[in-house]
């Protein structure tokens, strides 16, 4: 007891095995969702963890998140690398059981193969089990290139946040056909190309279902692209409504009725591994 009431008492952490690839292609056909939240910070990523999130995202989204930047072209490599460090000491604090994904900022691949490598690396080396890229068709080379090196890499199409000026502003993509089929063939190359995992964001979800069933070794992971996908995910700070703007019809704020942080990723888990979330009818295009 405490001045402030009794204190519930601690769950002790569940037992889990580390995720790995072979274990999202296990989960994968096995028909279980896979989740993903992002993490920028050592205790968000512990307490993510502990939550039995499988794979955390040190995405670029920390420019507007943590940085307060208007958008994501702002960040740089250094500071990917800064957080990337955090969140894989947070985690090693814990168990150390999610997939750690650390996303290559604006700037950071697109001039060669060789400058994504060498931005891949730091990320690597600064704990990242994995690579993300934003973009279709030209970044294919470029994620063989790091596949056939050891590097695997999630791909990212539909809206790409680095690209949201020549994209006229955060969009759904894919909506004519002539746009769902440049989506489609630009993420079969990628999965040709050795992408292990596909980010769809703000596509129907007719499109992200009919992809997600035409690639069987490339896992997509949803957000605000419906609930066909073979994962979730969504930016934390979003789901734990404290996002400053305005909040994506895709978001559903688990804090609302969660107790405390751990609570409401848990749920956020339940939700989506029971096929609750994203619900269609309300979150979906
Ligand atoms: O940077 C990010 O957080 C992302 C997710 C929205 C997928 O790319």
């Amino acid at each position: 007891t405490t001045p402030y009431g009794t204190l519930p008492p601690t769950s002790p952490l569940p037992q889990r095995r580390a995720i790995s690839l072979p274990r999202l292609q296990q989960l994968r056909e096995s028909g279980e969702k896979i989740t993903m939240l992002t993490a920028y910070d050592a205790t968000f990523a512990a307490v993510a963890d502990a939550a039995g999130v499988e794979c955390l995202l040190v995405g670029d989204s920390l420019g507007m998140v943590c940085q307060g930047l208007p958008s994501t072209v702002g960040v740089s490599l250094e500071t990917m690398r800064y957080h990337t460090e955090c969140v894989s000491r947070g985690l090693h604090r814990v168990q150390a059981t999610a997939w750690l994904i650390g996303d290559l900022p604006y700037g950071s691949y697109a001039e060669s193969r060789e400058q994504a490598l060498r931005s891949a690396c730091v990320l690597m080396q600064a704990g990242a089990h994995m690579v993300k890229l934003e973009g279709g068709g030209w970044t294919a080379p470029t994620v063989q290139f790091l596949a056939e090196r050891g590097i695997p890499v999630c791909a990212h199409l539909g809206l790409t946040p680095q690209t949201v000026h020549a994209l006229g502003g955060y969009r759904v993509q894919g909506k004519t056909d002539e746009a769902a089929a440049t989506l489609r063939r630009h993420a079969l190359e990628l999965q040709d190309a050795g992408a292990a995992m596909l980010v769809l964001e703000m596509v129907p979800a007719k499109l992200a279902a009919e992809l997600t069933a035409e690639l069987t070794h490339c896992h997509t992971i949803g957000i605000g692209a419906g609930s066909g996908t073979a994962g979730q995910v969504l930016v934390l700070h979003d789901m734990l409504g404290i996002n400053l703007g305005k909040m994506p019809k895709f978001v559903h704020n688990f804090m609302a009725e969660a107790g405390d942080v751990r609570g409401a990723i848990e749920a956020y888990v339940q939700a989506v591994k029971q096929g609750r979330f994203p619900d269609d009818a309300l979150h979906a295009w």
